[in-house]
């Protein structure tokens, strides 16, 4: 008998339906997820969202279709929630490229200086650093703060790109998304000729000479939202190929052109409607961040969200 790969995806999905409702569970997702992981999704969102979504939930579990530092600012923002992540590999190289220890050593050589620490992070390294921001709000973060300096953790093109739209002096961090700094701007001059007229909408995790040939740059609902609202048909896109589910799906008149086949972020497509399945089933794997890391982080995360 010949495999029904559909018909398959719907047992999936009703199964998934199902043990949802069983256990009290909602499922977030970021906007990097697979396809078939957005259409099951209850909501999907960017990372600012989805922390905003986080604090709300009612229901007793959180599956969070996304990376580990999501799940875990989820369990932070609402510790007294079961929070599962169906796939424990699945983690951000960004977030890794900082460590507590390598932060307090850079803090030392500035004393005083706050530190703005991108969401792409671990738990631990928010609770040494001041305050922290998402793509969605690095600027407004930054420039609610009253000191002259700050520095800006990990990702060094983020923080370029904010120090652009600041009177700070912002110190970088070496850091860079492995998915973003593969785009080249050979590669989007390229697209461009091929596509004249077409718009170019980019992640600020790009490189800053990618970032020059752009005519918007926001986070990934805000890239959601821009193509939405613009008259014009064409655009071409510098982010994670996952973004292709909601522009299409949302805009079927317009057309969509990734630059690069190196756009896919391997961690974030580890969760599938099988992983997915066995996280409601099973209930793992769990992510929970204890005390004094929590309530350290906690508090950094509740500035961020007080300020936007
Ligand atoms: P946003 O979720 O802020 O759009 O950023 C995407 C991202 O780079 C996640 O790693």
């Amino acid at each position: 008998m010949k495999f029904n790969e559909s018909a398959y995806k719907e047992e999936m999905i009703d199964q998934i339906k199902q043990l949802k409702k069983d256990c009290d569970a909602v499922i977030l997702a970021h906007n990097y997820q697979r396809d078939e992981i957005q259409e099951v999704a209850d909501l999907i969102g960017d990372s600012l969202e989805l922390s905003r979504a986080a604090v709300k939930v009612q229901n007793q579990v959180i599956v969070f279709c996304g990376v580990h530092f999501m799940a875990e600012c989820a369990s932070i923002l609402n510790p007294a929630k079961t929070v599962l992540l169906p796939v424990k590999e699945a983690g951000c190289p960004l977030a890794d490229m900082v460590t507590p220890e390598k932060l307090r050593e850079m803090k030392k050589k500035y004393p005083g200086v706050p530190v703005v620490c991108y969401v792409n992070s671990s738990a631990a390294v928010k609770a040494e650093s001041d305050i922290c921001c998402t793509s969605a709000n690095a600027i407004k973060v930054v420039n609610a703060l009253k000191e002259k300096r700050i520095i800006f953790i990990p990702d060094k093109n983020l923080g370029r790109y904010v120090a652009k739209h600041t009177d700070k002096e912002v110190i970088l961090w070496e850091g860079f998304c492995a998915t973003h700094i593969n785009l080249t701007e050979e590669e989007v001059m390229r697209m461009k000729k091929l596509h004249p007229g077409a718009k170019f909408l980019a992640h600020p995790e790009c490189r800053q000479e990618v970032l020059q040939l752009t005519d918007f740059i926001g986070s990934t609902s805000a890239i959601l939202r821009y193509a939405k609202e613009q008259p014009d048909k064409d655009f071409i896109i510098g982010t994670e190929s996952g973004i292709l589910y909601r522009l299409k799906r949302d805009n079927p008149d317009k057309k969509f052109y990734l630059p690069s086949q190196h756009l896919t972020c391997a961690n974030m497509k580890l969760t599938t409607l099988g992983w997915l399945t066995r996280s409601l089933k099973n209930m793992q794997y769990k992510v929970t961040v204890k005390d004094p890391i929590l309530s350290r982080a906690r508090r950094m995360l509740d500035r961020m969200l007080e300020v936007v």
